[in-house]
């Protein structure tokens, strides 16, 4: 069975940055498991599901036709057929993301797809859950946090850079309502694994960062 480093933080802590490096740098596949959350929430807003009922939900994460595609190191979400790699980082995707994955049948159904991406040599998998849950068997798990100021504006910078305009505040406040939702939820909350290594990266540069999970990866 392959081996899987685990990665889960609050949003905007550098886990897809950190993880694509690392993927890249053990040449280990990747799964980034928020964008299936994004992209279950990008369907059901497409199919008009109401997105307050589990119900209505569950069915749609049991179908999803999702494919990651990558190609020249940048890595496309295609949701059936469609490239949405820029759909699903907005704003709104974002909020709904997090409010369907908090029902506990929808992330049930999402289990056994997530677990799929394991494979020779390593996977190395980013969200929020990977080491609580999902992998909860990895032999390596980092829990990769920073303040929330930070977050935020790290997350300004990058959604200024796909082209988005954002206002700070409003960020801000997107990013603790968030964080609020994922960390307080009955099922699968955002918190580290007992057995994680966490990284405080409020300080820290991306390229400080790396060095330090890829040597505590190694050892
Ligand atoms: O990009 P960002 O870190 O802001 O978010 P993401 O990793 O793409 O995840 C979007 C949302 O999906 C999160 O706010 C979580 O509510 C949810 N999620 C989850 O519940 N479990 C995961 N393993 C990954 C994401």
């Amino acid at each position: 069975i392959a081996p899987v480093i685990t990665i889960d933080g609050p949003s905007g802590a550098g886990k897809g940055t950190l993880c694509k490096a690392m993927a890249e740098a053990l040449q280990w596949h990747l799964l980034d498991s928020g964008a299936i959350y994004r992209v279950l929430a990008l369907a059901a807003l497409h199919h008009q599901v109401d997105i307050e009922s589990e119900e209505a939900l569950v069915p749609i994460a049991a179908h999803l036709d999702v494919r990651f595609l990558s190609t020249d190191g940048v890595m496309k979400v295609i949701l059936e057929g469609e490239d949405v790699s820029a759909e699903i980082r907005s704003q709104n995707v974002s909020n709904t993301a997090s409010k369907v994955a908090a029902f506990p049948r929808v992330r049930e159904a999402l289990l056994r797809r997530q677990r799929a991406f394991r494979d020779a040599p390593g996977l190395i998998a980013d969200g929020r859950d990977m080491g609580t849950v999902v992998f909860a068997d990895a032999p390596v798990k980092i829990f990769l946090d920073a303040s929330s100021e930070e977050r935020a504006h790290r997350r300004m910078l990058q959604l200024q850079e796909s082209g988005f305009s954002v206002n700070f505040e409003r960020l801000l406040s997107e990013i603790k309502e968030r964080d609020d939702r994922d960390r307080n939820r009955a099922i699968a909350p955002l918190r580290p694994a007992e057995d994680a290594l966490i990284l405080d990266s409020t300080s820290m540069s991306i390229e400080q960062v790396i060095e330090k999970a890829l040597q505590y990866a190694r050892e």
